[in-house]
């Protein structure tokens, strides 16, 4: 028996994500149409023997409610959101919830981070994590070397493939192969961070007797239930033969940012190819618009058949396209109207917003630059004819004017 538990976080977290994140948390916001979450949830729906999915974050309960219950019934598998008091880190918040986890007596429990987009192989992971025979196994992947270290960077045995050394964000290089946020365990993972909460009490002491000391590291101030998966438990468990890794070749990105989000909506509409085809726009039919690669339509959306969509587009639901509107890359979002030959590239437009007549919502398309895509917020209204450039706009404003790399507040 398996148990998935999905690490979701909570609204302190996930601020690099605004405005995006400001009203629906971000687990939540659309890639390929669909909740961030969802693509996880799916993954893990191939693995045999699941039996229950856990949500765990510490966002209010209500958020997830809709959701949860609309993806139980639609899957015929209980989703389940565990809302933690105060947050617990990545490793504390799964321990405070295992008597839920064990109830289900499983034989191995998968963790997954929910701002990591994959095509995540979870049914190959856990037959090399039984083959191996250990504790636990993470999922790796090669980056490249500049970018290794806003990630665990890991080194591993190449032929038993034990996790031999583990550094979390080091600042000089160890090593191109990172951690995917992404691991199975058995349950022996709750014996293994209980057994970090003597070690936070005597710290705590330790705080007591000599503040100076204390207030040096930050590891020392940390709540005494405040456990890291990868700090506290992957780092002092490597090289113990407790922990293997499972290298993956296909795709994975961290979603950290709203440009990276346009990234992986490309990544996901490309998967549905493969596993989702019905997901996809075809095109076909006098009354439907002309679509260029891969592209999401909602139902519920209207789109003018003189319309060009694609490549990369998600349109979400009640959102309105007018005449002679061209769409490349980009997220549309609930209830957006966008006005006759309107222009939207690399950008993704709020919920509510709407673009007038002729005008141009575009950026270059660099996903990792900071104004490398639009975003607009919330119910943003441009008005016709106005160009708005490699900028931000908060929720709630008009823009009047053309803009170009700014940040409007
Ligand atoms: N429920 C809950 N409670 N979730 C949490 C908490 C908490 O207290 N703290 C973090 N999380 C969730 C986040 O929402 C995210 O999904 C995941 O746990 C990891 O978040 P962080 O601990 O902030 O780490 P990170 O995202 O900067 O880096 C981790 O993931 C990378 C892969 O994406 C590390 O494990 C890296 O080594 C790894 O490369």
């Amino acid at each position: 028996r398996v148990v998935a538990v999905i690490m979701v976080g909570g609204p302190t977290k996930g601020t690099r994500f605004r405005p995006l994140s400001l009203n629906v948390p971000k687990p939540l916001f659309p890639l390929a149409g669909q909740p961030m979450v969802h693509h996880p949830i799916l993954a893990c729906r191939r693995i045999p023997n699941l039996v229950q999915i856990y949500l765990i974050g510490f966002y209010e309960e209500r958020e997830f409610a809709l959701y949860v219950s609309a993806i139980s019934n639609e899957l015929r598998l209980p989703v389940r959101y565990l809302r933690e008091d105060k947050p617990h880190g990545s490793a504390g918040g799964l321990y405070s919830f295992r008597d839920y986890i064990m109830e289900e007596d499983p034989s191995h429990i998968v963790l997954l981070n929910c701002d990591v987009c994959s095509s995540f192989p979870l049914p190959d992971m856990l037959e090399a994590h039984k083959r191996y025979g250990g504790l636990g196994t993470v999922l790796v992947i090669k980056v490249s070397a500049e970018s290794a270290n806003q990630f665990g960077e890991l080194v591993a045995d190449p032929v038993t493939n034990e996790l031999l050394h583990y550094t979390e964000k080091p600042e000089t290089f160890v090593s191109d192969r990172i951690n995917c946020g992404v691991y199975i365990f058995t349950p022996d993972i709750f014996t293994a961070i209980q057994s970090v909460f003597p070690l936070r009490k005597e710290t705590s002491n330790l705080r007591r007797m000599n503040s100076f000391e204390a207030l040096q590291s930050a590891t020392k101030t940390l709540p005494a239930d405040y456990v890291r998966l990868d700090q506290d438990i992957l780092s002092p468990l490597a090289g113990k033969k407790k922990l293997y890794t499972y290298e993956m070749l296909d795709f994975w990105e961290q979603i950290k940012t709203p440009g990276i989000s346009l990234r992986c909506s490309a990544l996901y509409l490309a998967q549905y190819r493969h596993i989702s085809p019905h997901l996809l726009a075809t095109g076909n039919g006098s009354k439907s618009p002309t679509i260029i690669g891969d592209v999401y339509i909602h139902p519920s959306a209207k789109v003018h058949p003189s319309a060009k969509i694609g490549p990369n587009v998600s349109i979400s639901a009640n959102a309105r396209i007018g005449a002679g509107v061209r769409l490349i890359s980009c997220i549309i979002l609930d209830d957006v109207e966008i006005k006759e030959n309107a222009v939207v590239m690399h950008a993704i437009v709020g919920w509510k917003s709407s673009i007038g007549r002729w005008s141009r919502v575009q950026a270059e398309g660099d996903y990792n630059a900071k104004l490398g895509i639009t975003i607009l917020g919330e119910a943003v209204a441009v008005e016709d004819e106005v160009v708005v450039v490699n900028s931000i706009v908060l929720p709630n404003k008009t823009l009047n004017v053309s803009v170009q790399e700014e940040i409007i507040l």
